[in-house]
């Protein structure tokens, strides 16, 4: 009873400090409903929330005796943070096709002094985590955005999930299964800048299920955990290679994180089976953690493909470092990709560093026809223009992602004939394209550069991807790694190249995705 009283009084002194518009939330809830705690509803079953810790983004996370969670999120260029939460205690899935509707109540202030005067009332997102989501910046999909109308207050809204959403989850992740859901800032279209803060206090949260939905099953791919690959992090020894090599300094020269996924059945000790080399770049204002590859959780998105390809056998078997492709000392840790003279310079890593690393302390096999670079972005233009320009001697396969190095039909030609004269005699085993047809960074200028290798000689085995209304964002870039390690390291003989042009591709069906309010951004 103390603590009832204790809530209805620290209840009604929030109230009074909130605007008139709040009407929707009622001080006696938790006495009328009889319930005496806030947090999850999954149909019939009540839980306290699960936070999902390394998966969130915020701070002074509260979990208050009552079940309600509080944090202060702050603005970050669109990178607004929020809580991320678990569906169920166990941490085991829920299948979102499932259910029809969210309902959310939360209280919400601006914290004083830390709103900027051109913001707008606060705005959120809810998203969604699929199983192989890593939090609420890695592999997630937006069900909606909202916004409130006054400066804090206590929101309470109902947001419909669409009939086809689960097939978008599926199209990311394979499964409908959903760990959770995070409740992210809004700062990008809001107004804020940088440093804004905003208080939120989540109380409930309800699932409510479609009639007649089957139980949820939690997340199986039917693989077991020796059907896994496993990922590391290393630290291989590098320097800056926008220093002269004559003018280095100690702190020019340092060690550079990187991740690691190492097939399943890999043994260190058995130095006779050997593995192909896959080399993964990230765009600019980004870094090596931004494909979400980790040694946690599920492991991240690309991680759930690399294994269920490799087990099913459609996928060789490769070992994979996502890097960083920032070759100066702005690299990081967790830097954000802005040094450009860095990028450029990243052929001396590659060559010296990383790949003599990988060599040294993984079983790796020998030769150009055992090393691919692909990348996102600005790590697809340094897949074309440093790892096929200046590296076909030491690699064959290349993948851009909303990313490849030019767009002018005639610079391409003069690309590629140097290409031809500097690596006489050598050819291209695989190279993959994919960009989003609403993505303003490569929508004017890759149609013909698609064209362009479609029609080059040199490459034995080519493929190319339109997403059609895709952005310069992830679900491009996460069906175009899945496309790419269908093809990686498989040598098509140039005798079985079909002679004539084939026709364009019709865009897969799978990749209808209507993006709606979707962020731009450039990376
Ligand atoms: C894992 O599954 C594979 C394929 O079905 C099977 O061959 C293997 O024996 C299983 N391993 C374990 C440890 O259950």
């Amino acid at each position: 009873m103390f603590n009832f009283l204790k809530k209805h009084f620290c209840w009604s002194l929030a109230l009074s400090a909130v605007t008139l518009s709040v009407t929707s939330c009622s001080p006696l809830k938790l006495e009328t409903r009889g319930e005496d705690f806030y947090g999850i509803t999954l149909r019939d079953t009540k839980e306290k929330f699960t936070i999902f810790t390394d998966g969130s983004d915020a701070t002074d996370v509260v979990q208050a005796e009552d079940g309600s969670i509080s944090w202060i999120a702050t603005s970050k260029g669109g990178a607004g943070g929020g809580v991320s939460l678990y569906a169920r205690s166990t941490k085991e899935e829920i299948n979102i096709g499932n259910y029809e509707s969210v309902d959310l109540e939360l209280d919400y202030s601006t914290v004083e002094g830390k709103w900027s005067a051109e913001a707008q009332t606060p705005g959120f997102v809810l998203r969604f985590l699929p199983w192989d989501s890593t939090g609420i910046f890695g592999g997630y999909e937006d069900l909606e955005y909202f916004e409130t109308d006054s400066m804090n207050g206590c929101l309470k809204i109902n947001l419909k999930i669409p009939s086809d959403f689960s097939d978008k989850i599926i199209q990311s992740s394979d499964y409908d299964s959903i760990l959770g859901f995070a409740i992210k800032f809004n700062d990008y279209l809001r107004g804020n800048e940088n440093g804004d803060q905003l208080k939120v206090t989540l109380k409930d949260v309800t699932f409510h299920p479609k009639e007649g939905a089957a139980e949820d099953k939690a997340f199986d791919d039917g693989l077991n955990d020796s059907q896994r690959g496993t990922v590391l992090e290393v630290n291989y020894p590098t320097r800056d290679y926008t220093v002269e090599e004559s003018a280095l300094t100690d702190e020019d020269k340092y060690e550079k994180h990187a991740w690691v996924y190492l097939p399943a059945g890999y043994d260190a000790d058995d130095k006779d089976t050997t593995y192909p080399l896959f080399i993964l770049l990230h765009g600019g204002g980004q870094n090596e953690n931004s494909w979400g590859l980790t040694n946690k959780g599920r492991g991240g998105k690309i991680k759930g493909f690399m294994d269920r390809g490799m087990a099913s056998g459609n996928v060789e078997k490769f070992i994979l470092i996502a890097a960083n492709g920032v070759a100066s000392k702005n690299w990081g840790p967790n830097g954000a990709g802005g040094d450009f003279d860095g990028f450029n310079a990243f052929e001396g890593e590659l060559r010296n560093d990383i790949i003599p690393y990988m060599k040294a302390h993984y079983n790796i096999k020998e030769g150009r026809d055992n090393i691919a670079m692909a990348g996102l972005s600005m790590g697809g233009i340094q897949s074309f223009d440093i790892g096929l320009g200046k590296c076909l001697d030491i690699m064959s396969h290349f993948g851009g992602f909303s990313g490849a190095h030019l767009g002018d039909p005639e610079e391409q030609k003069v690309f590629q004939a140097k290409v031809e004269k500097d690596f006489e005699g050598l050819t291209i085993h695989n190279l993959y394209i994919t960009y989003g047809t609403e993505d303003v960074l490569a929508k004017e200028t890759f149609p013909p550069l698609v064209e362009a290798y479609r029609d080059w000689d040199l490459i034995e085995n080519f493929n190319e991807y339109t997403f059609i209304d895709g952005t310069h964002d992830f679900p491009v870039w996460y069906n175009g790694f899945n496309d790419f390690i269908q093809m990686v390291f498989k040598i098509k003989k140039a005798e079985e190249q079909p002679s004539i042009k084939p026709e364009p591709e019709t865009p897969k069906q799978k990749c209808r995705i209507v993006q709606k309010k979707k962020v731009v951004k450039i990376n």
